[in-house]
């Protein structure tokens, strides 16, 4: 294909859907797909080809349209204006397309208002086709605008200037540590090396962390896109999309688009007719969270056991098959065809002074809406909490949100007007992360948060270094001492001790980042830590904690955990 032929396929698909009367689009993400869109999909493909309106109305499937926990959801879109439907049934579909064609309008019933912040108060840029393509087809793509900005980029630019513009926009790692992404394309375009590689890391173990599977499952193309621009700026013909083994479906439609994009010559040889040279293979992970990290993820790529290495050197220096490998996250690079197509300009024009663009979020726990969102970097947590996701629910008071996942920290309530940007969060003790986002209620205990995550990440630990092999199970044994009552207050010192000395001496990211709930809800919740020390009691009522012994001996035990005495 070339430039040409690009323009003409993402015109024709442009003009048949503007010929269309009505288009249901029926969310066929995961959240939605277990709560029952198949069915729903099916039911309107079967009445529409039942009214013989399949000319001016079709029913397709789409990807994650955001708020998940009202799944599934259908959006009606006649003559540019949409309703989105919540909890929708095969037979309420029915309804709604009965109603569609008899009063050529979309019905009340069960309608989304349009003015909800859920959907007012977002900026959909990453996710700016999730939800109203479908993904199965490379054509819808093509008419969002797609696989221009590659093909603007090897027609127009050199990759230097590829590069620079990255560089521009201050576009920063979305996987995590929120390195330049400028920087690291810079070192991989410089490295010596005659072979090289690009890596999307679509491995996403944290819980509660589910950006990364949606973006590939709404937009596959968008993320091949990003893979090709990278290689093309840094002189790379190969790339590999590590993608988490339980994301069946996001490997499958990531198989199916770069299928067609290699029929279509938007990858493989002389790209867009130009001489570049870009080919995309799928590696699948085995559900390991360490293997999300860099250097496990090469030697997972490699066939060696998922483990990490020693850095430097960098994988921009020397990775793969001992070449100069780019790593990026998913959302990194799902953002780089809006950075080249939008320009640098209008990406830096979004977000903070340090903290470009917008970021998307999952957003779970006690809040009332859970889902999929994207806001600009500096929106601030209670606009997020209260406003998008609607507050939280029963009546309850917020009491914190983790960000980070295992490597993460909460955010007390005193904190909700904290711009969530890399710098503010940081601040205040915590990190941006990948972009899990867990909102706790009244009604959860910080010592037994900090406990799952620790939990996680003894589970997680691969072994390769005492400090976190180790340290992670005794913290862990320290942290259920707390929360069975049974704790006493030298066992918090220790933990305290051990949260220091696995950080400071882990060998990489996961036992570096392990003790950071626990130092974080130390930060903020202490006295929650020494109630349940000094006084046998969970302030919030989560744990179960065995009452004292009646008699002398209750008092004794408190005081032996460190309580103190009490005066005359
Ligand atoms: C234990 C551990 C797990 C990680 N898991 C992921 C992951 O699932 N996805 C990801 O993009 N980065 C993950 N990272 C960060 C990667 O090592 C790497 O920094 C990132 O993929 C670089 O991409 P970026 O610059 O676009 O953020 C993990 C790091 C550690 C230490
Ligand atoms: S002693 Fe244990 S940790 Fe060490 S190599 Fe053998 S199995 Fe692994
Ligand atoms: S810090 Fe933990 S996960 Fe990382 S190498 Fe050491 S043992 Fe393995
Ligand atoms: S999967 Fe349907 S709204 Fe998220």
């Amino acid at each position: 294909m070339i430039r040409a032929e690009l323009k003409r396929m993402a015109e024709e698909e442009r003009q048949r859907q503007e010929r269309l009367f009505c288009r249901i689009m029926v969310c066929a993400g995961t959240p939605c797909l277990s709560a029952g869109a198949l069915p729903v999909l099916e039911a309107l493909r079967e009445a529409v080809a039942e009214s013989r309106l399949d000319a001016g109305i079709e029913a397709v499937g789409t990807g994650c349209m955001g708020p998940c926990s009202r799944g599934p959801l259908v959006k009606v879109r006649i003559r540019g204006k949409e309703t989105v439907y919540e909890r929708v049934t095969p037979e309420l579909a029915r309804q709604i397309l009965f109603s569609v064609v008899k009063g050529r309008r979309p019905p009340t019933v069960a309608a989304l208002p349009p003015e909800l912040p859920f959907f007012a108060r977002q900026m959909k840029v990453v996710l700016a086709n999730s939800g109203s393509i479908n993904p199965e087809r490379i054509e819808e793509y093509a008419a969002s605008g797609g696989y221009s900005a590659l093909s603007h980029a090897l027609h127009e630019m050199t990759p230097e200037e590829v590069c620079r513009e990255i560089s521009t926009s201050g576009l920063r790692g979305r996987g995590g540590a929120g390195y330049p992404t400028g920087v690291k394309w810079n070192l991989a375009r410089k490295a010596p090396g005659e072979r090289k590689y690009v890596v999307a890391n679509g491995d996403e173990g944290d819980p509660g962390a589910y950006m990364d599977r949606s973006v590939m499952e709404s937009d596959p193309h968008r993320v091949l896109e990003g893979m090709a621009l990278a290689g093309y700026a840094i002189g790379a013909e190969q790339g590999f999309i590590y993608v988490r083994g339980e994301y069946y479906l996001a490997g499958r439609r990531l198989e199916a688009a770069i299928r067609d994009a290699e029929r279509k010559g938007l990858l493989g040889s002389r790209v867009l007719g130009s001489n570049f040279n870009f080919r995309i293979d799928i590696r699948t992970g085995a559900g390991a969270f360490v293997c999300g990290e860099e250097t496990s993820l090469m030697a997972s790529i490699m066939g060696k056991r998922g483990q990490p290495w020693h850095r430097p050197p960098y994988p921009a220096q020397r990775g793969l098959w001992g070449s100069p490998t780019l790593i990026n996250n998913v959302e990194t690079l799902a953002a780089v065809p809006v950075v080249i197509g939008r320009g640098a300009d209008w990406f830096a024009g979004v977000g903070t002074a340090r903290s470009k663009g917008t970021k998307v979020y999952a957003l779970s726990g006690q809040v009332e809406t859970t889902g999929l969102i994207e806001v600009p970097m500096g929106t601030t947590l209670r606009e997020v909490v209260f406003e998008i996701g609607g507050g939280i629910p029963s009546g309850k008071q917020f009491k914190a949100a983790q960000t980070g996942g295992p490597s993460g920290g909460s955010i007390p309530a005193e904190h909700l007007d904290t711009p969530l940007d890399y710098e503010s969060l940081e601040a205040i003790g915590t990190i941006m992360g990948s972009g899990g986002l867990i909102i706790m209620d009244e009604t959860s205990c910080m010592p037994d948060v900090a406990s799952f995550f620790l939990d996680f990440c003894r589970d997680e630990s691969c072994g390769k270094c005492v400090p976190c092999r180790v340290g992670t199970i005794e913290m862990h044994r320290l942290l259920r001492r707390i929360t069975s009552g049974t704790a006493t207050m030298d066992d918090l010192y220790r933990l305290e001790e051990l949260c220091d000395l696995v950080g400071a001496t882990s060998l990489c990211g996961l036992g570096m980042t392990a003790p950071n709930p626990v130092v974080s809800t130390l930060r903020y919740f202490r006295a929650e830590y020494e109630a349940h020390i000094r006084e046998r009691r969970c302030p919030a009522g989560a744990c179960s904690i065995e009452p004292l012994p009646p008699g002398p001996e209750g008092p004794e035990l408190l005081h032996a955990a460190g309580a103190p005495e009490e005066a005359d």
